[in-house]
């Protein structure tokens, strides 16, 4: 068989070995910590930029955690070829900045849909197409949550090309956020979107553009109706990395594993 090479994950079909599901945090140093808590603990089979692979095993079958860098235009580099590679289902794992009030640090937000605040999507969908998580990913990715008490809300996330104007922060480097943007925080809370973060407007789009499955659930490191400052990042990374992973045991038990 003809062999497949993904030129930015610097991976190809070989040394993917028939995988088909991944899960894919943002940040490439939390790819080894993740890749540890599979059944059979991953390795490192690749590394190129902000990309790192590795691949270990959940129920005897084969599964990659790609870090997908920041934002929508890495991400929907990862998607693709990761895709042209032959995964088919995909869960991301991240922080996120909570803005309803009653969202707590440590929390964890699983995504249903995303407003798409990205530019990379609209290079795959136009913007009337939907970014919404797959029905069965949420309903496990809130299975798991419960299942490991970790406190879950299960609704819509902004999804901003930007950490600091797309998301109304006012903490950056120029203090100004650009009069389009201004009260769109506001706005998003009025119509009871629970959180911002970076990727999974790209992600959700990307995913159902390519008939793909994808889903995303983050940890909250910030609620935004206290304060712009990150608070705690260690809690909720933890505990969303928890439930995506007994989310995906959940998916391959359903779909492998004869009772
Ligand atoms: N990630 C984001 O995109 N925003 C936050 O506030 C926190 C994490």
């Amino acid at each position: 068989m003809k062999i497949k090479i993904a030129y930015h994950l610097n991976l190809d079909s070989r040394k993917i070995q028939g995988a088909k599901y991944a899960i894919l945090p943002g940040d490439p140093g939390r790819v080894e910590y993740i890749g540890n808590l599979f059944d059979k603990k991953g390795k490192q089979i690749a590394k190129n930029r902000e990309y790192c692979t590795y691949l270990g095993k959940i129920h005897d079958q084969n599964v990659l955690v790609t870090s997908t860098g920041i934002g929508g235009p890495s991400t929907s580099i990862a998607v693709d070829e990761l895709g042209q590679l032959g995964i088919k289902t995909f869960i991301r794992v991240g922080t996120t900045g909570a803005i309803q009030d009653w969202i707590k640090l440590g929390d964890v937000i699983i995504t249903t849909g995303s407003v798409r605040l990205d530019g990379a999507s609209t290079h795959y969908a136009p913007i009337e197409y939907p970014a919404v998580s797959d029905f069965e990913i949420v309903q496990l990715l809130v299975k798991a949550a419960d299942s490991l008490n970790i406190p879950r809300h299960v609704g819509i996330t902004a999804s901003s090309d930007t950490f600091y104007p797309g998301q109304e922060r006012y903490d950056s480097s120029s203090k100004y956020v650009i009069k389009k943007l201004q009260g769109t925080m506001k706005e998003w809370q009025k119509l009871n979107v629970l959180n911002y973060e970076m990727e999974s407007a790209t992600l959700l789009t990307v995913a159902n553009a390519l008939g793909l499955k994808a889903a995303c659930v983050a940890g909250v490191i910030v609620n935004r109706t206290k304060g712009e400052k990150i608070m705690d990042l260690k809690t909720g990374e933890e505990n969303a990395v928890k439930v995506a992973i007994e989310a995906m045991k959940l998916l391959i038990r359903n779909q492998y594993v004869k009772l």
